[in-house]
Formats: structure tokens, sequence, C-alpha cells
């Protein structure tokens, strides 16, 4: 949550902030803010309000800035509303900062150092730059130190001296700083997005370090005030992120990169259709030894746990459970270091995600992650990582990190299903041949879009609906309901179809939009009773299933025909129909589908 990027060079600094905070705008997007430092006076301005980048922009459009140093800051509000004077930068005596994270302990400091009356803002970053000012003595590594000592809870802090110009200071605990040194000058930011542009070579700011940049220079100090030497990596992932292609929205752009996403993925895991993670350094020996798995993730990721649990459980045969990171650590769960727990996230920096795997480990479970974002938090915290690889995703609900973590699991069950003798290596390479056609039935699906559209049109005035299906179904319609209720604003709610009549069937009147997902054969006749029983009672039912079974449960029914593959592989093909069914349902009502209300894509607050 919240995007912060810094730059002193010798370029002028005022588009490297703002083109930076639009790169960064799906980490919060309530207010956006600059702090720079004037080239001739080497005073600071800062220019900041509640809105997006954009308005911003406006703001610095009117005024006079030549300068080359500067931080800015695009938030996620957590304390304090959203209004100008909470948007960051805050200045406190000497002292102009970011922040992201949450300061815990802000109520005991401001009465320790006697703030009341000397605020500006309701936000515990003001404070924070009190506490930073009191301890700031000329030494910045010192005061930086002390003040650091004082503060509980998670940050980044990107800061300025007043007389220190041009010099910017990072410090960080969980939230993620990365930095790097360009050909003209250095500068940093929350992910690698905002500076990949200007360098190919960066490194993650460890926590509890002091990063120091000047224009030629950075430099990183532990708390002992000892230099260290940074560990710098590649960024492996062509950065187009800034164009949308040609498509209105990056979450469009994003869905219809699925075919590619996946093949690529495919390919890159599989030797001779066999899965592979030997590159990635997963040894079988993970996969074989354990007695259990607990997967940890959110969101979307927690979804494609789900499936995942579901293929593992079939395929190899081992005990899986899932738990949302955020109830992990509270729910006593059992884990042993016979446990392997694999926590999945697209950014690799979700704060509960991380704390949860963290949590196992000190319980002597084996860490294995499944992240998009290399070098990121979780990936440094793991045993070992699996990369989705599906490149940058922008729109904060996410579409093609969520089918490639589904194909990870995909092929991680069958490795293990494999390693632990449960399929022969024949059979293996089978289900490894058939999942390779689901890249081809995705592009069906893209091909046939404006039928979806069509179908969304039909529920745009909808206040609820229920997304109902079994089994594999069952799991996807809770991402399926999620996408829908993120973009579109509409209350949704994935049911599994038995458990209807328990009592949502109570709220089904006439013209109740059901959504329902038909893909998997066993549990055809059940699934098919289920809609039955829905119908009868006026809903107006949408079925998504294979075109054989559409025949079975009558023609009745809004449909869609989702192209045939086996059954274990449909999730990845009905994902593609439900993510474009909410994309068209937001887009059409005229939202900001990239940016829903209220949201970040990077959730670095418990
Ligand atoms: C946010 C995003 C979701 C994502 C979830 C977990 O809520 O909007 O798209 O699924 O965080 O994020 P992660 O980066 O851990 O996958």
């Amino acid at each position: 949550m919240c995007g912060i990027i810094g730059y002193t060079g010798k370029k002028k600094v005022k588009d490297i902030l703002l083109n930076g905070l639009e790169l960064l705008e799906y980490r919060g997007y309530d207010s956006a803010g600059v702090a720079v430092v004037d080239e001739k006076t080497k005073e600071t301005s800062v220019y900041k309000c509640a809105g997006r980048v954009a308005d911003l922009r406006a703001v610095c459009k009117k005024q006079e800035i030549e300068a080359t140093c500067g931080i800015g800051h695009t938030r996620w509000a957590t304390h304090g509303g959203v209004n100008d004077d909470n948007a960051h930068p805050h200045c406190f005596g000497k002292v102009t900062l970011v922040h992201n994270g949450i300061i815990e302990n802000y109520r005991e400091l401001a009465v320790e150092y006697a703030l009341e009356g000397k605020l500006h803002s309701d936000t515990d970053t003001e404070i924070a730059a009190a506490v930073f000012d009191h301890f700031y003595e000329g030494d910045p590594i010192a005061g930086i130190k002390n003040a650091v000592d004082k503060l509980k809870g998670t940050f980044a802090f990107v800061i300025m001296f007043a007389d220190r110009p041009e010099t910017i200071y990072s410090v960080r605990n969980v939230s993620p700083i990365v930095a790097a040194k360009t050909p003209e000058g250095t500068m940093l930011a929350s992910d690698v997005t905002a500076i990949g542009g200007y360098t190919k070579q960066y490194f993650a700011v460890p926590e509890y370090h002091i990063l120091e940049m000047t224009k030629e220079e950075l430099h990183l100090f532990d708390f002992d005030g000892k230099e260290v030497k940074p560990s710098y990596v590649e960024i492996d992932f062509a950065l187009n992120v800034s164009e949308k292609e040609g498509f209105p929205f990056y979450m469009e752009k994003e869905i219809a990169e699925q075919p590619g996403v996946i093949a690529d993925l495919i390919a890159g895991k599989t030797k001779e259709d066999l899965p592979d993670f030997t590159e990635e350094g997963v040894a079988d020996q993970l996969l074989y030894e354990c007695e259990n798995v607990t997967i940890v993730a959110c969101g979307s990721a927690m979804h494609a746990g789900l499936l995942g649990q579901s293929l593992m459980k079939s395929l190899a045969k081992v005990p899986v459970t899932v738990e949302l990171a955020s109830e992990f650590m509270y729910s006593d769960p059992v884990i042993t270091n016979q446990t392997l727990v694999i926590a999945v996230s697209q950014s690799g920096e979700t704060i509960d995600t991380l704390e949860a795997l963290k949590y196992a480990k000190a319980q002597g479970a084996k860490a294995l992650s499944i992240i998009n974002v290399r070098g990121s938090s979780i990936a440094r915290e793991s045993e070992a990582v699996i990369y989705t690889n599906a490149g940058p995703e922008i729109a904060v609900a996410s579409t093609k990190a969520y089918t490639s973590q589904l194909a990870v699991f995909c092929l991680l069950a069958l490795r293990m299903a494999y390693v632990r003798g449960k399929l022969s290596l024949d059979e293996t390479k089978n289900y490894v041949r058939e999942l390779k056609k689901v890249p081809d039935a995705m592009k069906e699906i893209l091909g046939e879009k404006e039928k979806i559209h069509h179908i969304a049109d039909g529920i745009l005035e909808a206040k609820d609906i229920f997304m109902i299906g079994r089994g594999l179904d069952y799991a996807i319609m809770m991402e399926g309901s999620l996408k829908l209720k993120e973009v579109s604003y509409i209350h949704s709610e994935a049911y599994a179809s038995g458990e209807l009549k328990h009592g949502p069937l109570a709220l089904i009147t006439s013209h109740t939009p059901v959504i329902a997902v038909a893909t998997q054969e066993k549990l055809l006749s059940k699934e098919v009773s289920n809609i039955r029983e829905v119908k009868s009672r006026g809903a107006d039912v949408v079925l998504f299933a294979k075109e054989r079974i559409l025949k079975e449960a009558g023609r009745e029914y809004m449909s869609f025909a989702l192209p045939d593959v086996k059954d274990e592989f449909m999730c990845l093909v009905a994902a593609v129909a439900l993510q474009l069914l909410a994309y068209y349902v937001s887009s059409d009502k005229g939202f900001d589908v990239d940016k829903p209300r209220n949201l970040a894509k990077v959730v670095t607050v418990e």
C-alpha cells in the first residue's frame, strides 16, 4: 500500500516523480504528493492533494519547479481521512518525509514528544516526522537509527533533511523499498515498476539498514553504522507496463495476455512433458518428504490455493489445508517439521502472507512460495520459490497473476503425484499434454468475448448476484464472485450449489441473477438439479459450461459454451470467462476498472 519514489541526480525531477507515481498508483490512489528541492535556493517545497496523480499533475503544472532532487508518494489511507493535509509528504522541523506502513505507537509518541497543537494532519506519519526531527542533530545515520528505535510498526520511510539538500535517506521494516544507481542519478521506489525505465539492475533495501543517496552515489549502512554492499538483481521482464497497447484498461490487456503467459509458463516448467522445477531449485525432496501441506495466501491468491488444494488432494493424495493468511496465526494452526507451507502471492509483499510464512517457519515447516515479483519479501523468506513469470500486473483486480498461480498449482500437483508414486510417468505426461491445450482454449474464449459482453449487459442493474458451483467449480466461483464485486460494486456471493437450500435460497426471488459454472463431469447431475432449483424459484440463470453439459442442462438459460479441456484444468478456462464478465459489467457501468474504490494492489498493512 502506498507508492513511494525518490530521485536525486542530473535530470529534472518533476516528471520522474509524477511518471513514477503514475506507475505506482495501483498501490494506493486516494491522495498524492511530492517534495522537491529547488536547484538554486536549496529550499524544499511540498505540493500535495487528495485525489489521483492526475490531480497532483494539475497542481504541479501551476508551479515553477526547477529541481533535480525530490520524493513522491501516492497514498492509501490508514490513519486519518482522505484530504490534502493528510496527504504525504509531511514536514516537521528539518525533516520532510513520505511513509508506507503503520506506526502503531503513534499516540504514545505524540505524548512523549509533546506534539499536541504542533501537528497539521491526523496521520501517524507526521508524528514519525517529528520523532526523526527530534533525534536529528546533524548526523542523519545516527538520527535515523535513534528515531527508528522509538517506532513500533511497519514502515518504509524516505527522508530529506533541510540542511542536507539533494541527499535522500531511507529506512524500512517490512514495507518494501528498492533502489538503483542510474547513469544520471540515484533513485528508489516501492517497487521496480517505477524504476525499470531507468535501469535494469536494482537491489531491495534490507530491513533496518539506512540508505543514503547522493547525486552520484548510494551507500547502505547497517544500524552499527558499518557500510554494507547492496545485493543487486536484474529486472527480469520487459517494461512495457506504461502502455495499455490499445486496450482501454490494463485489466482487459492483462486478461488478453493470459494465453501467452500460460503457454510460456507451461513451456518453462516442463521437460519432455514432465513438470520440472529443477531450474528454480525446488527439490523433489520437498514434495515427497512432507506429510501435509498448508497453503497461506490472501484474496485471489487464496482462491488459487483452494484449487491447488483440490488438485493436490486428488492427484497426489496429500492432506492439504488452505488458510487465509490474515487468520492463520490466530487459529492455532497445527504445523510440524513435516509440513510444507506454500505461500502464494502475486506481489510477494502482502504482509499477512509474509507473517504467516514466518510463523509457519518458526514452527519448523519447510517454506515454498509461488510468487510473481522476483526478489520480493516473501520470495526472500522462502527456502524455494516458483516464479509465475506473468509480467507486471497493473490492474488492481488480479487476472493473469491468478491464472498463472493456477497453472503452477496444476504442475506442482502433478509433480507431487509423480514423485510420490501416485501417477505413473505416462499418466503424468498425459496430464501435461492436456494442460498444454489450455492456452488455445483461453484464446477461443477471448475470440468470443462479445458474447460475454452481452451477458454482462443483462446483469448490469442487478443489486445482488449469486455464483454457484460444486467441487472445483465452487472454488472457481469464489474468485469469479470476488472479481465481480471488486470491479463492478455489485454485491455478489459465491455459494457451493449444494448449500443453497441451507439458507441462500431464501434470497432467490424473481429475476435474481444466478451465475452457475458446470465443468465437472462427475458432479454434473447434482449440479444440474441445483440449477433447476434456483430456476424454478424465478432466478435468471446464466450458465457457463461445456457444450455437452449445456445440452444436458437444457437450453432455457442464458449460457456460454466453454471450450472443452480436461476437467482438472477447466478452472483456467472458466476463469477467463468470469474475468471478462466482471470486466464488462464494470466498464459498461463507466467505472475506473483498473482502480476500484478503496482498494489497492499491494497490501502491506495487516
Ligand atoms: C489485493 C489485490 C488482490 C490480491 C491480494 C493478494 O487485495 O487487490 O488482487 O489477490 O491483494 O495479493 P498478493 O500480492 O499477495 O497476491
